[in-house]
């Protein structure tokens, strides 16, 4: 394929999202849409990816670093933030290929159908068209122009083939009929809708390429992102059940982009996967549990209702059950922690039981400690492991014990009252309460 360039216009205010984060930073299956729609457009193998920001979006350049960032410095529309990528534009006979920031789940088949077809344009057909620029044709449907439904007239605004934004061109094309654009319009922006009827003067008329309504309207408001939510979320759950994953009721599984599954996994309803979940062979996750940035070996059983936060390694045959977290901390082969714990900054050697209740107490205030123990202990219902402590292999730690020094191997460690019986005291006291 002939040497491509791609320019990614996402410097737009956003103001239909009413937020302080630039549209295109918001998260869909838990990945900034931008960074949905630069894989894609790597995929293409282009000479060079361009994104056009505003300034002050730090945290958009960061997420789309290497590739190069063209700052518009005020936001005159969309032929203007095409203006200002040109200087960065490294090759200057090959096609150009622009894409809008707002629709992250354009295809990489669809692209090509486009470079192929240049110059061209993505449109789509929407039952509601408006708020959408409108493809007005020729009875032989060559492309005459696109009309912006401010500007539509009543005519103009009952054609359902709307655009989807996206071009693709000679470079030579572009800066020659970019020039002609003007500012004459509903909203006085730089429209880059106006290609289509400046080529047209010059005899050259755009091929269209038609995609799905969900792939082409973009994403302006949190309704839009909501059933692009929606959209990925569906892809991601087919990919996952063709992959061997069983999901006992598919629309309540949230994935994320990078959500990794090993064979015969079972997900139970209303689970929830952040970024950075990687699953073994055989595990099991139970209802109602949440995990983000951790690893779960082979036939581990998670769940019902459990919280799996960044850095939990769990190696194989780990049991986590109700009501227990587990933050920074590795548990080896076979550890159960059944119910209500709290396991943090700690490293739990093989075969080791943490009893229901029991916590590691991590945090004095101000620094977080470490929690080591060894092979197959038995740490008792509600016991207070004070860090920074070590656990020798083999210990019992009796229930209730609040422990703040180390424990030797195969000892007992017991902190406790001796319990004082009164005789006779309940039944005086209700005596003595009795109306
Ligand atoms: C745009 C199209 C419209 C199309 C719709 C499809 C124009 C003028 N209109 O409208 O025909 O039907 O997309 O989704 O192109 N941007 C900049 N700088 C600017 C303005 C916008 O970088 O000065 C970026 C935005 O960040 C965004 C993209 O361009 O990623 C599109 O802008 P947006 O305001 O969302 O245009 P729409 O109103 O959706
Ligand atoms: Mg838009």
């Amino acid at each position: 394929m002939e040497a491509l360039s791609v320019i990614i216009l996402a410097a737009g205010k956003g103001t239909r999202m009413k937020s302080d984060v630039p549209k295109v930073m918001h998260k869909l299956a838990g990945r900034p849409m931008i960074n949905w729609l630069i894989e894609t457009a790597q995929s293409l193998n282009p000479i060079q990816i361009i994104v056009v920001a505003a300034s002050g979006m730090e945290d958009l350049e960061a997420a789309v670093a290497p590739h190069t960032v063209a700052i518009q410095s005020q936001q005159k529309g969309t032929a203007d933030a095409v203006r200002s990528a040109f200087p960065h534009v490294k090759n200057k006979s090959g096609k150009i290929l622009i894409l809008l920031g707002d629709e992250p789940f354009v295809e990489k088949e669809q692209l090509i159908g486009m470079i192929e077809a240049a110059p061209s344009i993505m449109a789509f057909r929407a039952e509601d068209p408006s708020g959408f620029g409108r493809l007005v044709q020729k009875a032989d449907h060559t492309l005459l122009e696109i009309v912006e439904d401010r500007d539509a007239n009543n005519q103009q605004k009952r054609i359902a083939l709307c655009n989807a934004g996206n071009f693709c061109l000679e470079y030579e094309q572009l800066e020659r009929w970019l020039a002609k654009i003007s500012d004459q319009n509903a909203q006085n922006e730089f429209y880059l809708t106006d290609l289509p009827k400046i080529a047209a003067a010059d005899h050259v008329f755009f091929n269209i390429i038609e995609v799905e309504a969900e792939q082409g309207w973009g994403i302006n408001d949190r309704i839009q992102l909501s059933t692009h939510e929606l959209y990925i979320q569906d892809i991601l759950r087919v990919e996952a059940m063709k992959g061997g994953v069983t999901l006992i009721d598919p629309l309540t599984t949230y994935l994320s982009w990078d959500t990794e599954f090993g064979r015969d996994v079972v997900i139970e309803p209303n689970v929830f996967f952040g970024e950075g979940v990687v699953i073994g062979d055989g595990v099991e996750i139970k209802a109602f549990s949440h995990m983000e940035k951790c690893k779960i070996g082979k036939k581990s059983i998670i769940g019902p209702f459990s919280r799996l936060r960044p850095g939990a390694e769990l190696e194989e045959k780990v049991k986590v059950g109700n009501f227990v977290e587990v933050k920074n901390s590795k548990l080896a082969v076979g550890v159960k922690a059944n119910h209500h714990s709290y396991i943090g900054d700690a490293e739990i050697g093989a075969g080791t039981n943490f009893s229901c209740g029991a916590i590691t107490v991590n945090y004095d205030g101000y620094q977080k400690h470490k929690t080591i123990i060894g092979e197959k202990v038995m740490v008792g219902s509600n016991v207070n492991l004070i860090a920074p402590i070590i656990v020798g292999d083999g210990a019992f730690i009796a229930a209730g014990s609040t422990i703040s020094e180390n424990i030797p191997e195969d000892a007992l460690a017991i902190e406790r009252l001796k319990p004082e019986f009164k005789a006779g005291w309940a039944k005086a006291y209700k005596e003595r309460k009795k109306p």
